[in-house]
């Protein structure tokens, strides 16, 4: 039977909209079935939307709307988005699809009926945003470890999983198994959580009393399944579950995750899997987080990337390279568009790109863009041939061993090697010398191993790849790998057929400017210059400005302008640069407001602050959303800022 790779990505919670996170962990899914794929094998992913729960619950209600015309809403943002990214070869599964939830139903029941699962009564420590229970020896000075919110006291009676019994041999399994959980640290992170024996059995139901918005229990119509039961099993399902052709070919299959939810793939999912007597993943691989100023990207702090915006910028491929050349595998990145700017300079323009246009150039003029056939090697050829077959084939290996950056860098010596290389070996002095023999070899060499990079590059940057193999007269596509199996590209050198038409030009990564930051003293100078030059004007334009008609008191005072305490903010769901607050004028009660403020002020910020509004202009819907009035601003250089009274004032009190 033909190898197949099968890997998955989460399942996405659907309470808010893609971004950078999820578009990570999805392209890094891409780009292994790719690099599989390109290894002669069939390979695909599954990615999907984790759409019950209490999460999803308030999320809809916040939004006004019934959860599955929410959830129906976000999950095709998801669905929406993969393609824009290149993204292809996965199946998108749904949790709240009919045969996901029979599925879940099944294997709930079959782990029943072994008799894995019982009835009990329970008091724990409830977090909402983790929709799990804690034990006191896991919360940290009494709060939920991940969210840093004090949990709930819940007495209910419920059913649990016999995840203790398993515990004992899932660590056996880990300690034996050295790269079952991949970077080391989550292994050593997973054995801690083994070791601590904090862990209990798992509470897999939620009375219905407390939540209906789940998959019902086959055996107590009183209960929904716990979230994550529910989510885990979507990996199976996905493959239409045990019984199916797909799971016999597929499974076990790889996992692709971020740090955060390390324990219930470590610890719940193989505990599951063993009670149901399935064989265990092949490896759980975890990333670390993309950081934006060195802080966790979250929806409250209002930092998210989007990463439709950075493709519109930049280049679906550009970005796609320096998410894999930055983030080492395991570890945080930090997202910073400068950093971003500096590595497409480097390594797509200048060594990359500026290698395929001075050769592609140099081969239309010597040789009417025609592959020359090579001649005699000499030493410097062979050397720098073995050095791409050695590049090549490291970079094959660290990238099927998850260390993308490293792979990248293996690459891009050779890439840098063949700049040196076309220095060292100077065609345009072969050819000016009219020792068109070595030219032809030097000139055959470099093609051939230009090829050879370009294959490589399918996985990472597939438009990229493909441009540059047509520019070498091969034919290419996104959707199919370039060769049959990248494994001969490694054991030997050639591959490219003399006496090919080729590009006579290449021009696919030109490089960035910036505007350069002028040293502060000089751009002082010329402020200083420049305002003086623009006096006159600048007085005329004031005066252009405040040309709006007089109006008289009365006028004025019909607009009903108030202070009030924001006592909410949260971004729009459906509008990017829009925040909703929740603002309280005292005897006047509570508005929501909405305005344009999401790039300027972290939601979380802006609770507690007073701030000045006009209540009585006429409420208005803003993308789904009611706004009930207008807090004002100033805007300066391109900035706004919200305009508060200077001192505490009360809530409701009349602004004139
Ligand atoms: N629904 C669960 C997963 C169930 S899987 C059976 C869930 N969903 S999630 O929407 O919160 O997605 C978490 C995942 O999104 C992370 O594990 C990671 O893959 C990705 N990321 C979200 N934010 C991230 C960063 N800031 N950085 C990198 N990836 C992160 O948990």
């Amino acid at each position: 039977m033909e190898n197949a790779f099968y890997i998955t990505t989460p399942i996405y919670y659907v309470n808010a909209k893609p971004h950078l996170g999820h578009a990570y962990s999805t392209m890094v899914a891409d780009s292994l079935v790719r690099l599989h794929q390109l290894m002669g094998e069939t390979a695909f992913f599954v990615t999907g939307s984790d759409e019950h729960g209490d999460k999803i619950v308030q999320a809809a209600a916040k939004n006004q709307q019934p959860p599955q015309e929410f959830v129906d809403g976000i999950s095709q943002c998801f669905q929406d988005l993969w393609p824009k990214l290149g993204i292809q070869n996965y199946r998108f599964a749904r949790t709240t699809s009919p045969t996901h939830q029979k599925l879940v139903q099944d294997l709930l029941q079959k782990v029943y009926d072994a008799g894995d699962i019982y009835f009990g009564e329970f008091s724990g420590h409830y977090c909402y945003g983790c929709e799990r229970f804690y034990t006191d020896k896991e919360l940290e000075n009494g709060l939920c470890p991940q969210h840093l919110t004090k949990p709930e006291l819940i007495t209910e009676r419920n059913y649990f999983f016999k995840m203790s019994k398993y515990l004992p041999w899932i660590k056996e399994y880990i300690t034996e198994h050295h790269d079952f959980i991949r970077p080391e640290r989550y292994r050593s992170e997973a054995l801690g959580m083994l070791e601590a024996g904090a862990l209990d059995d798992l509470c897999i139901s939620r009375p219905k009393s407390r939540l209906t918005w789940g998959i019902e229990l086959p055996f107590d119509r009183n209960y929904v399944c716990y979230v994550w039961f529910d989510a885990l099993l979507t990996y199976i399902s996905a493959l239409g579950g045990p019984e199916a052709q797909d799971f016999q070919r597929y499974w076990p299959g790889e996992h692709l995750v971020a740090k955060d939810i390390l324990k219930p793939h470590a610890v719940f999912w193989p505990a599951m899997l063993k009670s149901m007597g399935l064989p265990l993943y092949k490896h759980l691989n975890v990333h670390g987080y993309w950081l934006v100023r060195d802080t966790k990207m979250s929806k409250s702090l209002g930092n998210i990337v989007d990463p439709l915006a950075m493709k519109e910028q930049f280049g679906n491929d550009a970005f796609r390279y320096y998410l894999f050349r930055e983030m080492h595998f395991g570890s945080d990145a930090s997202f910073n568009q400068e950093a971003m700017i500096k590595r497409i300079n480097a390594d797509l323009a200048n060594d990359l790109g500026n290698l395929f246009s001075r050769v592609l150039a140099m081969n239309a003029k010597y040789f009417a863009a025609t592959v020359p056939s090579p001649n005699a090697k000499l030493p410097q050829d062979t050397q720098i041939i073995d050095l791409g077959l050695s590049a090549l084939d490291n970079f094959v290996q660290l990238f099927r061993h998850i260390k993308f950056a490293e792979a990248l860098e293996a690459l891009w010596q050779f890439v840098r090697a063949l700049n040196k290389y076309v220095d060292s070996e100077a065609p345009w002095e072969l050819y000016k010398q009219k020792e068109l023999e070595r030219l032809s070899t030097v000139m055959y060499v470099l093609l051939a191993c230009m090829r050879k990079v370009a294959i490589c590059l399918w996985p990472v940057m597939p438009h990229a790849s493909c441009t540059l193999l047509q520019q070498l007269g091969q034919t290419a596509s996104t959707n199919t790998p370039p060769v049959p199996d990248i494994r001969a590209e490694i054991s030997c050198f050639g591959g490219l057929q003399a006496g090919i038409q080729i590009a006579k030009q290449s021009n696919l990564f030109p490089r960035i400017e910036v505007a350069k930051k002028e040293p502060r003293e000089a751009k002082v100078a010329k402020d200083t210059k420049e305002a003086k030059d623009t006096k006159d004007t600048k007085d005329t334009k004031d005066t252009k400005e405040a040309t709006l008609p007089n109006i008289d008191i009365e006028t004025f005072k019909t607009a009903d302008l108030r202070v009030g305490t924001i006592i909410e903010a949260s971004k729009h769901p459906n509008a990017d640069k829009i925040l909703v607050l929740q603002i309280d004028f005292g005897p006047l009660g509570q508005k929501q407001i909405l305005s344009g403020l999401a790039n300027y002020y972290a939601p979380d910020a802006l609770v507690g602050r007073q701030v000045c509004a006009i209540l009585n202009l006429k409420p208005r819907k803003i993308r789904g959303l009611m706004s009930n009035g207008m807090v004002l601003t100033a805007e300066s250089n391109n900035k706004v800022c919200l305009l508060m009274p200077e001192k505490p004032s009360s809530n409701g009190a009349h602004i004139a």
